[in-house]
């Protein structure tokens, strides 16, 4: 079935999808999370793809955050069905992925945009993007992740300044890049290009092993879950993979690996 509001393109393994609302800024209604959730099932599904970027349409924003428009009238259950929800089918359903997932940060990551962002496995940012958590501003608290994720980011200090200030709290790009929050800053016109060379350079590699160590750094977030005792279930499941086989004789016969993903 197609997508109303997202663009998906393949090309050598990497599988590209761009929030296409630009005219709203990119941001999240639920049809958008929606389409998100199933883009998401089916990347994790199909063998082909070995990485994922994903972006916003246009020159100005990723995503400018949840639509406000959508939920200016919802009441307190109402709230938190969206906050579940959302956190459920798209923010923790990225962090979960069997694949890497890129962030390419082109412009404004507010609220939603810069939880999106930070669900993400890392980000690389455009030199005019702007990173907020505003919520606050509204009368409400960041919900599809924020209080979590960028606490574990920047450290609870820095975490609480930037919410707190809500729209005032707003940094650009190289603070972004100080602060953690961005692995790379680079020229707007060249943030697909830096994306997709961190993409086919983690493409490379053994998409088993590139799945059990996003569990085994997941794990260390989990409450109640020992990442050092996962770390050593992930690394033993590994040498029953046909990739540790290739890659271990790959090495022994100096040549290049050929990873399948069995
Ligand atoms: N939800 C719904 N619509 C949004 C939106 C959001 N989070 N962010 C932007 N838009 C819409 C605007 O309403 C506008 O639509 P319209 O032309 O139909 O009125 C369009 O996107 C363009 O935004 P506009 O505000 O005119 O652009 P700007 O350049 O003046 O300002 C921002 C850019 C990002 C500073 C501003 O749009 C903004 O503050 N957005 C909300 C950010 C936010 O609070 N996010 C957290 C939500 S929980």
């Amino acid at each position: 079935m197609p997508y109303t509001n997202l663009l998906v393109t393949d090309a050598d393994g990497i599988r590209t999808i761009t929030i296409n609302r630009p005219d709203q800024l990119n941001a999240l209604n639920r049809a958008t999370i929606d389409e998100l959730d199933r883009a998401l099932t089916e990347a994790d599904a199909d063998k082909s793809v070995r990485v994922l970027i994903i972006t916003g349409s246009g020159a100005k924003a990723f995503v400018a955050g949840a639509d406000i428009k959508e939920f200016a009238h919802f009441s307190i259950e109402e709230g938190r069905a969206l906050s579940a929800d959302g956190q459920k089918k798209l923010f923790n359903h990225v962090e979960n992925m069997s694949k890497p997932v890129i962030a390419a940060v082109n412009g404004f990551a507010l609220g939603g945009g810069l939880e999106l962002a930070m669900s993400c496995h890392f980000r690389v940012a455009s030199d005019n993007a702007k990173l907020g958590l505003p919520e606050v501003g509204l009368g409400v608290i960041p919900g599809y992740g924020g209080t979590q994720r960028l606490a574990r980011l920047v450290g609870k200090g820095k975490a609480m300044e930037m919410i707190f200030l809500g729209g005032a709290g707003m940094i650009k790009a190289e603070e972004a890049l100080q602060w953690g929050v961005v692995n790379h800053v680079v020229p707007q016109d060249q943030l697909m290009t830096k994306c997709n060379e961190l993409a086919s350079a983690i493409a490379k590699n053994s998409p088993t092993a590139l799945g059990a160590a996003i569990r085994a750094v997941n794990a260390g977030y989990e409450p109640g879950v020992n990442g050092m005792q996962r770390e050593i279930e992930e690394f033993g499941k590994c040498f029953g993979t046909a990739d540790f086989k290739e890659g271990t004789s790959a090495f022994m016969e100096k040549r290049k690996a050929n990873f399948t993903g069995a």
